[in-house]
């Protein structure tokens, strides 16, 4: 496996191909829309198997305060084989001055398990800091 920032090596379409691989809809139904999100953020790094695109991260960051985590995914069918982990591991280093890091996902156990195995924790337990998160989503009806 080969880790490259940047994603100047890869087609749009192999890039479509790997959110589609996962049931991202909310981006491979609005191509242009990932175009620019991906063009906007600040830090992609991607897997590749020989010449196949496996697995991307992209984060935002203002580079003093906050890093973002934005989109993390590996084809399922490479799951499990420590490239998450990689992924994830590249953008903390790539932020490894900022203060903050963020990350906004699904809330099931797999998520819960990664993240918290790379030192995320979920604010809602914390039981010894005055932490918390609030979040508000266009078109979403939050309960
Ligand atoms: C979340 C995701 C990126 C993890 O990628 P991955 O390459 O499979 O993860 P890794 O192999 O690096 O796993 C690292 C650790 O996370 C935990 N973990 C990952 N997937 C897990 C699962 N399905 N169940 C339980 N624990 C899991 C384990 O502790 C694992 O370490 P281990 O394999 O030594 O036990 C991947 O499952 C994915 O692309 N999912 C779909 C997209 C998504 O939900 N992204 C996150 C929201 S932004």
């Amino acid at each position: 496996m080969e880790y490259i920032k940047g994603i100047e090596n890869v087609s749009f379409d192999a890039i479509l191909a790997l959110y589609n691989s996962v049931g991202w809809s909310a981006y491979t139904n609005k191509p242009d829309s990932l175009r620019e999100a991906l063009n906007n953020s600040t830090y992609i790094v991607i897997c590749m198997d020989e010449e196949e695109l496996v697995g991307l991260a992209r984060s935002i960051s203002d580079d003093v305060s906050i890093h973002y985590l934005q989109d993390i995914l590996v084809n399922p069918l490479y799951h499990r084989k420590g490239i998450g982990r990689k992924l994830l591991e590249k953008c903390l280093l790539r932020f490894e001055h900022v203060r903050t890091h963020m990350i906004l996902t699904d809330n099931e156990k797999k998520q819960k398990i990664f993240y918290e195995s790379l030192g995320f924790k979920n604010c809602s337990e914390l039981k010894e800091t005055a932490l918390n998160t609030f979040v508000r989503m266009r078109g979403v009806d939050l309960k």
